[in-house]
């Protein structure tokens, strides 16, 4: 057992929530400003599991800016742009903040957009996409963000289910070494589309200007100057804030809803009992607003909190060297780091004795949050020992909007057990279920439920697809939600997590669904039947591998297919998928019944032995496999 097994401030709070959760909540929500108060904090009948604060109004962007001008915040820095891709460093008050987001407010009301619209939102890490998603807050319309690594049929598929009045975008995005014209991908997706937007609103970055098309494109900076500032106008704690869409096991994304009240609470929450940062602290989180850590923790929570955060557009590795992290650490004087382990292998990879920390001053970073993934424990321990600070991992989900479990640093319970990913946080009943649906004893490995419902803050549905949520993530469990992670509580009460129960891989942080990859794999007309899954990978943690069997009489040179496949991902799904390996085989495991056996053929191409499942049709396979892998079957 650790010195932190039994930690009094934590359990206090463990306590205190589980004698009265409601009660609990309450209290958190004084640290949010309400137009009208909630009449009730949980109501349990509505939705699928149940809805936080109703009848409560207010406005999330009025909590996270307009509340902190009028405070005295006005000067502080609300976003510092940190961009080594174009060498510039841009820092927003919180005044200048509340100013442009007012007018980018006016300029989509302009446009048309009024509370409940949707707006897409693709663009690469620039201020102005923080300030289109506040802008929206402020209108009560709904932001949806697309990441700019999927591709223009990605982008389609989330245009159709959103159905925006309006997409802002740029002209471009930078990844090291090229220049990304967004411009073509986004006429590509609206083209695709059967939804079309009304306008866009297109920000000419200075790499690319895009030809706009007339009558339907803006120009932001236009748009922004001309506009007349606009209120900020209330909305119900339960109006959606945004829908931001995630791997499920098919090729359709899932719309993640996030509500605007139960977000605020508990992210503001957040702040100090888990991340341990205070009003003014310069707070990083190195992700990308595409995903949910950048939505949580580049965009609302520090905000919300009165703290400035940093937006960063650059690599840990390459943009120029691997101590870019430790220079803007050092430079703006960041207090908390949140970031994915595979930026730290990256680093470690190339600055094995992380020689670049000596250039920089980093007495004020005092601790390292780790998500995304799982995180190794020589990395967690590599990270601890160069940095001298505590790293935290913890454990989450884009459906649950912060962690489910995490060390504490604002109540002592810090750092988590390398390889663990900490413990429940408050709001969170975590159990680890057999099949069955039982609750499982400490130790054992199982499927990783919350006991419904599910604290503020976590979606309260998916959009406009109740029916969905309920049989993604409570059919199975009823009564419980299901991760889709697989894990152990010990009997410390630290969760380890082990990894999804299902088709969803990880790759460098980024949540992808293999099986999107083996409907755009399926749909080369030489490929008979395909099984896509995610390979151990250094940098990675996982990589994509794609195994296709060829209908009967292609006699087309294997290498040809192969490089076509990977294009084909690339091009249907975008470059984040990082599909780079596709091997031809003459036949796939498969189950007497019929089912290919996916985990047979993942532990195949991670050197892992494992008798043949009982199920096999016929185990021969496995060798075949190996033999294309390289990698003995058994
Ligand atoms: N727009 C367009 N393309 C993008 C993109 C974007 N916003 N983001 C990534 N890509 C491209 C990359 O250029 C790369 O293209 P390539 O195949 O031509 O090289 C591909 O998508 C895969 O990207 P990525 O998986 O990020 O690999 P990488 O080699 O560029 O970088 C890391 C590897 C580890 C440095 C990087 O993934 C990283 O910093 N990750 C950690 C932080 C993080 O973002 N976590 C997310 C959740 S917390
Ligand atoms: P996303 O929705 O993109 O945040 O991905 C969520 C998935 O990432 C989870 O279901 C886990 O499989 C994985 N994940 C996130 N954080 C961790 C972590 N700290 N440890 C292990 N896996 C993690």
């Amino acid at each position: 057992m650790n010195d932190i097994a039994h930690n009094p401030r934590y359990e206090e709070i463990m306590l205190a929530w589980r004698r009265d959760p409601e009660a609990y909540w309450a209290e958190a929500a004084k640290g949010i400003d309400w137009i009208r108060p909630p009449e009730r904090i949980f109501a349990p009948e509505l939705g699928p599991y149940g809805r936080w604060f109703v009848g409560g109004e207010m406005n999330t962007c009025v909590n996270a800016i307009d509340r902190h001008v009028a405070a005295g915040r006005g000067d502080q820095p609300a976003l510092i742009w940190d961009s080594p891709m174009t060498g510039r460093i841009v820092k927003l008050t919180y005044t200048e903040m509340r100013d442009r987001t007012a007018r980018v407010a006016g300029a989509l009301a302009q446009l048309g957009v009024r509370r409940g619209d949707r707006v897409v939102i693709y663009m690469p890490m620039v201020p102005e996409a923080a300030i289109a998603m506040f802008a929206c807050a402020r209108i009560g319309a709904i932001h949806s963000v697309v990441f700019g690594g999927f591709a223009a049929a990605e982008l389609a598929k989330r245009i159709d289910d959103a159905t925006p009045k309006v997409i802002v975008s740029a002209s471009c995005g930078l990844e090291p070494g090229r220049v990304i014209p967004y411009k073509p991908l986004l006429d590509a997706a609206i083209a695709f589309s059967s939804h079309k937007p009304q306008s866009c609103l297109i920000l000419q970055r200075e790499q690319v200007v895009a030809p706009l098309t007339p009558g339907r494109d803006h120009d932001f900076a236009e748009a922004e100057a001309a506009a007349t500032p606009h209120d900020p106008v209330p909305v119900l704690a339960t109006d959606p804030l945004y829908i931001l869409y995630t791997s499920g096991t098919t090729g359709k994304p899932k719309g993640v809803v996030r509500d605007n009240g139960g977000h605020a609470v508990a992210l503001h929450n957040t702040m100090r009992i888990l991340y341990g940062v205070d009003p003014g602290d310069v707070f990083w989180a190195a992700s990308d607003i595409g995903w949910v850590v950048g939505h949580s923790y580049i965009i609302y929570a520090p905000l919300l909190a009165g703290c400035t955060s940093i937006m960063y557009e650059g690599k840990p590795v390459g943009t120029p060297d691997p101590g870019a992290f430790w220079r803007v650490c050092s430079q703006h004087g960041v207090r908390a780091l949140f970031t994915a382990p595979t930026a730290f292998r990256a680093i470690k990879q190339q600055d094995p004795e992380a020689s670049y920390l000596a250039k920089y001053d980093l007495s004020k970073l005092e601790t390292l949050f780790l998500a995304g993934e799982r995180c190794d424990p020589p990395t967690a321990v590599w990270a601890a020992e160069k940095l001298g600070i505590p790293v935290v991992d913890h454990w989450w989900q884009t459906e649950t909007g912060w962690a489910i479990t995490a060390g504490f640093k604002g109540l002592g319970l810090f750092p988590v057990k390398p390889g663990s990913g900490g413990r429940a946080s408050p709001g969170f009943d975590l159990q680890v279920l057999n099949d069955d649906g039982h609750v499982l004893p400490p130790g054992e490995s199982g499927n990783l439920a919350v006991k419904l419902p599910l604290p503020p803050g976590c979606a309260p549905t998916l959009w406009n697809n109740d029916e969905g949520f309920r049989n993604s993530y409570i059919a199975d469990f009823p009564g419980w939600y299901r991760t889709g992670d697989a894990g152990i509580i010990d009997a410390d009460g630290d969760v380890w997590i082990m990894g999804r129960t299902d088709d969803i891989i990880n790759v460098a942080g980024h949540r992808l669904s293999t099986g999107s990859m083996e409907e755009v794999l399926a749909s080369h007309p030489d490929v008979a039947e395909c099984a896509v899954v995610g390979a151990k990978d250094e940098l990675k943690g996982q990589v994509p591998l794609g195994l296709v069997v060829l209908k009967a009489g292609v006699s087309r040179a294997p290498e040809d297919i192969v490089r076509e496949l990977v294009a084909l991902v690339r091009d249907r799904i975008g470059p984040v998928a990082a599909f780079k390996d596709a091997r031809v085989v003459a036949r796939l495991p498969k189950t007497r019944s019929g089912k290919i056996l996916r985990g047979s053929i993942r532990r195949i191409a991670d050197g892992e032995a494992a008798a043949p499942p009982a199920t096999i049709d016929d185990p021969a396979v496995l060798d075949e496999i190996g033999a294309v892998l390289g990698r003995p079957a058994a």
